[in-house]
């Protein structure tokens, strides 16, 4: 699948590997978070070179549904229950001046974007209680929010909170900005370089599948943290959903906010124009990655809800991604532990990365380059609550739980032997030779990898709708050759030789 910002002519092209081995700063990862650090970092003087293991924004950046809220769902209310109203209010605060600066950048950059009304609504009467809750709290922390019934959606609510003046944007058309302002400022963007460690000297040895470099500074910027070190993989839970581009039928009136249901399953919508008239971008129905039994499912689910209320409309796209979301709901950024304050990361977004991954951006170089902003540091001197202390306790047994069930399940599963051959498009895991694998055919080719994750030993689980096996611990997921996607994993999966041929 192929989300409806990555399907076009790329007007990136990569850097070749460069041959200057030393860096004042090195970035892993070309997403919103990445690129913006690197821009800031590169237009401050700094020698700056971006290192992504696959493409421009090829993980979750580039598979957004593109809205640049403050109005978050049920966001504000959530961080309430845990939090004084000092640092919900540094977190609204942090999502404002991201939000600022990235629509001040698309104006400078001429990259087209459109103002629009983003919309929280419910459909029952629990979702309204929860609404006015999200009110309470948004109000309090400064924003101007305000109740309607009238939201233009063709199917009732019970009632929808409305903020004025958010944005949607083309998150492709954003990085492409920023690609090419970090090279007019000396920057080097290069794909396919999948860092795998980060030493711990000075400067730090930075080694990648293509050749070690140093630099005096590292920002992880890889989605969930690549280096285990503060074990944030253990804090982070991964949450995959689902998206879908459609044309409706000449005729159909499209409501124009930015829309987002407090129940669950959770449904968005947005408009998106292209010179052949507006697409209906819709999105929601998500599960932890890897848990699901089956993900197409969900798209189809996802499927069904638009069709049902804007029948007849072609689907253009359809796409999937993930992001994380902090056990302490607050996403995390700043200085690694044990990186002798020289590695800075951020992640768990919870799906708000637009604006959450510039602030973070702004922190972090900022940092790096000797400043801080009040929202920064409140956030960072945050008492973590026991809600958050007890949902990272309750995250890891399921995962520990999980593990040890998958392991025995394995032993049951049917015997894969050199003759096993899944139906196309399907994957299936279990013993060969004695030890776990997994077989999958897609397009005809059958192809067998160990079924144990890369990371930390996951046993993974088929994803039908995207074609991959995804591992329910901590979110890595590899291709059926068994080629690194995405996750805290650094490597590609093992190949299949069983115990017996080891011996
Ligand atoms: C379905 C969906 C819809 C969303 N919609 C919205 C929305 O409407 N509004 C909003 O604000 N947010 C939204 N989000 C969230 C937002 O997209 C993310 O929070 C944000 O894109 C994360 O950006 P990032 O730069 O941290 O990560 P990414 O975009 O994932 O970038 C990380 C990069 O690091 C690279 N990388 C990983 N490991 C390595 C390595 N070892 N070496 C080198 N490179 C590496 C990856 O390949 C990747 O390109 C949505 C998320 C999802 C899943
Ligand atoms: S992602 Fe951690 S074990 Fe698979």
């Amino acid at each position: 699948m192929k989300s409806l910002w990555l399907d076009r002519e790329s007007h990136f092209a990569s850097d070749a590997l460069p041959d200057q081995k030393h860096w004042d700063t090195i970035v892993v990862g070309a997403g919103i978070t990445g690129m913006v650090a690197a821009l800031l970092l590169s237009r401050s003087g700094q020698r700056v070179v971006v290192f992504e293991a696959r493409s421009l924004g090829a993980v979750t950046t580039g598979n957004t549904t593109g809205k640049l809220s403050l109005l978050q769902g049920g966001a504000l209310s959530a961080l309430r229950s845990q939090y004084s109203l000092k640092v919900v209010q540094a977190y609204v605060e942090a999502n404002k001046t991201g939000q600022a600066w990235l629509t001040q950048y698309m104006e400078q950059q001429g990259v087209p974007f459109q103002r629009r009304t983003a919309v929280t609504f419910a459909t029952t009467d629990d979702g309204g209680q929860r609404l006015r809750k999200e009110a309470a709290v948004a109000r309090d922390a400064g924003l101007d929010v305000h109740f309607s019934r009238d939201t233009g959606l063709p199917f009732p609510v019970v009632e929808a909170l409305e903020l004025e003046d958010q944005a949607q944007l083309h998150p492709m058309e954003v990085l492409d900005a920023l690609a090419k302002d970090i090279r007019g400022h000396g920057g080097v963007i290069v794909e396919r370089v999948q860092v795998q460690n980060v030493g711990s000297g000075q400067p730090m040895e930075v080694s990648t599948r293509k050749g070690t470099f140093t630099a005096d500074a590292v920002v992880v910027a890889t989605g969930t943290p690549i280096l285990d070190r503060g074990l944030y993989f253990a804090k982070l839970e991964p949450n995959r959903s689902y998206a879908a581009a459609l044309r409706p039928p000449a005729g159909t009136t499209v409501p124009q906010g930015m829309y987002l249901s407090i129940d669950s399953p959770t449904r968005s919508q947005r408009t998106h124009p292209t010179p052949e008239g507006e697409l209906l971008l819709v999105g929601g129905y998500g599960h932890t990655g890897g848990r699901a039994a089956s993900p197409q499912q969900h798209l189809d689910s996802l499927l069904g809800w638009a069709q049902e209320h804007y029948p007849g409309s072609e689907v253009t796209h359809t796409w999937s991604a993930q992001d994380y979301q902090a056990t302490n709901l607050m996403p995390f950024f700043g200085k690694l532990p044990r990186g002798h304050g020289r590695i800075f990361f951020a992640t768990g977004y919870n799906k708000w990365g637009l604006s959450n991954g510039v602030a973070a951006a702004l922190s972090l170089t900022s940092d790096l380059l000797g400043g801080q902003s009040d929202w920064a540091s409140v956030i960072h001197h945050r008492v973590t609550s026991p809600q958050g202390a007890l949902q990272a306790v309750r995250l890891n047994a399921s995962v520990a739980k999980r593990m040890v069930e998958d392991r025995a399940k394995v032993r049951n599963n049917p015997e894969i032997t050199d003759e096993t051959r899944p139906p196309e498009g399907m994957g299936v895991v279990g013993l060969y030779q004695g030890e776990p694998a997994a077989v999958s055919t897609v397009d005809g080719k059958v192809c067998r990898v160990s079924a144990s994750c890369a990371h930390l030993g996951g046993l993974l689980s088929w994803n039908d709708a995207e074609k991959s096996w995804d591992c329910p611990l901590h979110g890595s997921r590899f291709t059926p050759e068994g080629k690194y996607l995405e996750g805290p994993a650094t490597h590609h999966l093992q190949k299949t030789v069983g115990k017996k041929k080891k011996d």
